[in-house]
């Protein structure tokens, strides 16, 4: 079994969806997060990524994923010219 990107890719070649979990307190995935934030009408900041999801940080482990999410939609933002201050 090999991971790809949160893929599966079983041993005889076909793949599987696999949830990849960014916040495990919360229990928020990548897919999730992403969604919420894209929902946004203004530039997200990583606080808001808990709060479109309705919940807060609690242990803070998941902070640098969350914040991998965040820059990720911030730069899609602006190569589609809706976020001025770009990806930082
Ligand atoms: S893993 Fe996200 S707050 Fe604990």
């Amino acid at each position: 079994m090999q991971r790809r990107q949160g893929i599966i890719v079983l041993a005889h070649g076909t793949t599987t969806d696999h949830a990849m979990y960014l916040c495990l307190c919360n229990g928020l995935t990548e897919t999730r997060v992403t969604r919420a934030l894209a929902d946004l009408r203004d530039p997200p900041r990583v606080s808001d990524a808990y709060r479109a999801c309705g919940c807060t940080a609690l242990c803070g482990t998941c902070a640098e994923a969350m914040k991998e999410v965040v820059r990720a939609e911030r730069a899609r933002r602006a190569s589609a010219g809706n976020d001025p201050l770009g990806a930082d």
